[in-house]
């Protein structure tokens, strides 16, 4: 092999490498985004520390096909989940910790709580599958969707990073990786405190009690 074939060898080495490393990107964001633990390259870690950048005003649905905005629930704390009803995992568990961490709650205190779930999927996610679903793990819960492009901008204001996956041997035919946490508001619209996927029933209670009667005492 002569130095110049080497050269040339190496480079296109270099080139294959780079188109891997270069598809594995968005795969590596997908992973990590999905598990909301490091949904960094997305801007959500690094937004979760200032707090007036999370949140704002968001027009949506729920499930008797009304209009729900951020002044829907006046003087309540919105917990607010985005995900989507056919996920496969992450969605139902961390809607059962929410849901059984309001369980342990003082009664008191849930009844300063809306919790909301935002469909990421309004193309198969109508008014009636998100309503069924979201009451499915808290009579509370209630379940909103949108038009793509309400959706798209509640997601926005909340920094939720979503993408679909198409998933073409599936019956489902698309999954969507998306970053799960749960934000819980204060009535003027603030954040209060957020928790992340993993994140154990009681950790969400005593979180949400500690926000609340912080709140309450301050
Ligand atoms: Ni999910």
């Amino acid at each position: 092999m002569t130095r110049s074939s080497l050269i040339s060898g190496l480079g296109v080495v270099a080139v294959v490498v780079l188109v891997l490393a270069i598809g594995l990107l968005p795969r590596l964001g997908v992973w990590f985004g999905h598990d909301g633990t490091a949904a960094t390259g997305h801007g959500v870690t690094t937004t979760l520390t200032g707090e007036a950048s999370i949140g704002g005003p968001f027009t949506l649905v729920n499930g008797a096909g009304e209009t729900v905005t951020e002044s829907s629930f006046p003087g309540q704390y919105l917990l607010m989940y985005f995900g989507y009803t056919y996920c496969p995992d992450v969605c139902p568990s961390s809607l059962y910790a929410m849901s059984l961490a309001l369980q342990d709650l003082e009664p008191a205190l849930v009844d300063k709580i809306q919790p909301l779930f935002i469909t990421v999927d309004p193309e198969r996610d109508t008014q009636a599958m998100v309503a069924d679903y979201a009451a499915a793990f808290h009579p509370k819960l209630i379940g909103l969707t949108g038009t793509s492009e309400q959706v798209t901008a509640a997601a926005r204001a909340w920094r939720v990073y979503y993408q679909r996956v198409d998933m073409p041997d599936s019956a489902v035919g698309y999954l969507i990786d998306h970053s799960a946490f749960l934000y819980l508001m204060r009535p003027d619209g603030g954040l209060a405190t957020f928790f992340r996927h993993g994140d154990q029933p009681d950790a969400i209670a005593a979180g949400l009690r500690a926000a609340l009667t912080q709140d309450a005492s301050g």
